[in-house]
């Protein structure tokens, strides 16, 4: 690789990148990926190995502070976490002052913009007990506020959280209560929760990390950075995929159109509709994080007592696009969104929230590349260049 900063000062030379596919913006110590071997593996281990044995906790603290924490360290930033739980009763009313339709994902990077507001006199990016503290809050608080935009959207009572009980049960709890009645945890949905989260903790410099750090870099602070990092992610090419999957499937199995003719659709680029969940700019092979969800999905439906003819679509959709010149001249894999919806789903999910679950996933990822681009006092101020392809000078017309 070549420093292009220093080659371009001394050649007077600038690198027009359309997408970034050749540009590195930043060193990082968090996440390595080889795309062509569909390798994902975070501070060094493997996905395959933390989806099998860790926490959500314990993976995120793992891509912040760059080592897995003893026990009495992961037992201690539960602990903070679950104490940080409850939002500010003012920030609650921010809800009711949105419209009830509202996308869950726009209520949810408002509300993380809105937490702010709480925060701004402890919020310095160079004060390390304000960065940790925010790390914290952070953790504690989205969740509430992903639950509340579910709630909001169904048009249902907020209940407090039961600090009680572990991360994901807090979070089921949240979404899936209601007042006045118990809320018996379902083992097997919390544990497959908690994998999907994990696998989706962190991945490099995608489009809401790069955004992230963009943020960052200008001084900005964690609030502000997340809450943008969000807003990227919403979007139907990045983390808005695993909704658009599931309505893609949705509108195959209503217009009884045949799978099989989608796909030749797709290959014909007829009305520039696309296979979503499946391509990735850096998997030219199968996605390790798809392997797992979908090793997973059928046992997580039939455990749930769920059987959905759209997880068998998908399959058939995926073995169709696999066998497929089309599919495979240009490596297009099934990627991480593509069975996640149907997971979603069967727990009991709206689609519209399917992203806001992505969000949840990868905010250790957006709160590790924060801190490591704070600490790293060597980085410059996000700012790419632009090849000026406008008019050249011309005058006003005289009046
Ligand atoms: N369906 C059909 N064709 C596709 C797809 C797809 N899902 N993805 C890429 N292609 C085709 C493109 O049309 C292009 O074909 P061409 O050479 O004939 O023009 C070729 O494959 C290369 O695709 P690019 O768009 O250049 O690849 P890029 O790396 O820029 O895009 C992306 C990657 C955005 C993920 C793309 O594959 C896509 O749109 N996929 C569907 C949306 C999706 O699932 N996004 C989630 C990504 S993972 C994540 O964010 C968690």
């Amino acid at each position: 690789s070549i420093d292009v900063s220093t080659l371009s000062k001394q050649t007077g030379y600038t690198a027009l990148d359309y997408g970034f596919v050749n540009t590195a913006s930043t060193k990082s110590e968090i996440t390595y990926i080889d795309g062509e071997a569909g390798i994902l593996r975070h501070r060094g281990y493997p996905i395959e190995q933390l989806a099998a044995n860790s926490s959500f906790l314990e993976v995120a603290w793992l891509l912040i502070y760059g080592e897995l924490p003893t026990a009495d360290e992961l037992g201690e930033f539960d602990e903070k976490i679950r104490r940080h739980t409850l939002l500010h009763e003012d920030l609650k009313r921010f809800f009711s002052a949105l419209p009830s339709g509202a996308h869950p994902m726009a209520v949810l990077s408002s509300a993380t913009s809105a937490l702010s507001t709480y925060y701004s006199d402890q919020s310095d990016p160079d004060n390390p007990d304000h960065v940790d503290m925010n790390i914290i809050r952070l953790l504690a608080k989205l969740p509430v506020i992903a639950a509340y935009a579910h709630k909001t959207a169904n048009g249902q009572a907020f209940l407090y959280p039961d600090n009680s009980l572990g991360y994901v049960e807090n979070f089921l709890r949240l979404n899936f209560g209601v007042m006045s009645e118990p809320y018996e945890i379902n083992p097997v949905m919390a544990k497959a929760l908690e994998r999907l989260l994990i696998l989706h903790e962190d991945h490099e410099q995608n489009a809401s990390t790069s955004t992230v750090r963009l943020v960052a870099s200008t001084g900005a602070n964690q609030f502000a950075s997340v809450s943008a990092g969000i807003q990227a992610l919403s979007g139907p090419l990045h983390g808005g995929a695993n909704e658009a999957v599931l309505r893609m499937l949705g509108q195959i199995r209503d217009s009884g159109e045949s799978v099989a003719r989608f796909v030749e659709r797709v290959k014909n680029k007829e009305d520039g509709v696309k296979l979503m969940g499946f391509g990735h700019r850096v998997y030219k092979n199968y996605d390790p994080r798809a392997k797992i969800v979908k090793a997973s999905a059928d046992e997580v439906l039939e455990a749930l007592g769920v059987n959905d003819p759209l997880l068998d679509m998908a399959k058939e959709l995926e073995e169709i696009a696999l066998s497929d010149e089309y599919f495979q001249s240009r490596n297009l894999y099934p990627n991480v969104d593509f069975y996640t919806g149907v997971i979603y789903k069967a727990m009991g999910f709206p689609t519209s929230v399917f992203t806001v679950l992505f969000a949840i996933g990868r905010l250790p990822g957006w709160l590790a590349q924060w801190r490591e681009q704070n600490l790293d006092r060597q980085g410059k101020i996000g700012r790419p260049q632009q090849l000026y392809v406008g008019p050249a000078e011309r005058d006003y017309p005289a009046k």
